[in-house]
């Protein structure tokens, strides 16, 4: 799929259909994610697969959004700041989190263009998604993502203007 059509294409989808997820496609999607960029390339994250249906119900419970349990897949995207513990507190508390965060983007773009949707789910408790998924003691939970077909496309949502976000020399 054309890169600006999957930019287009993509949304956050909460309804899904009831229908599994090869494991061919789902190791593309994970290869895909494994080529986005790092600080220094150290990849400073985890994924974690979640496929069982207690565990995604779990899931869904401390993220009080019960359409989580009904996706195929739950991927969980968890920073691992000792990893670049040799960049200091920058590397740690910025670059990880980073990472993370660009490697769940392409988790939703490369998901997008294998005809899968997504959400990206950031509102949850914290310390229980790391118990859930036995996170180490110094891991952030950056993101927790569904990923599944969907069941409806909704309506693109509208975004800030191009005047208001982008700004010339200074803002
Ligand atoms: C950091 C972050 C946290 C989010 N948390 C949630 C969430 O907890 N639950 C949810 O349903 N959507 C969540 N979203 C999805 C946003 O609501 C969605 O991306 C936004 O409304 C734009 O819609 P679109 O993704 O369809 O373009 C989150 C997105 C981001 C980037």
């Amino acid at each position: 799929m054309d890169f600006f059509r999957v930019l287009s294409e993509r949304h956050s989808v909460r309804a899904y259909r009831d229908k599994p997820i090869a494991e061919q496609t789902l190791g593309k999607l994970l290869l895909a994610i494994n080529s986005a960029p790092s600080a220094g390339n150290r990849q400073a994250y985890e994924i974690v697969v979640v496929k069982g249906a207690e565990k995604k119900k779990k899931i869904a419970d401390v993220a009080h959004q019960q359409f989580i349990a009904n996706a195929p897949v739950v991927l969980v995207f968890v920073s691992s700041p000792e990893r670049n513990a040799s960049y200091g507190a920058r590397g740690k508390e910025l670059y990880a989190i980073q990472d993370a965060a660009i490697a769940a983007s392409y988790a939703q773009l490369a998901a997008t263009a294998l005809g899968l949707c997504t959400c990206w789910i950031g509102a949850f408790d914290e310390g229980k998604i790391a118990e859930i998924i036995r996170a180490e003691k110094n891991m952030k939970v950056a993101c927790i993502m569904p990923v599944a077909y969907a069941k409806e496309i909704p309506f693109a949502t509208e975004r800030r203007s191009m005047k208001d976000i982008v700004h010339e020399d200074s803002i």
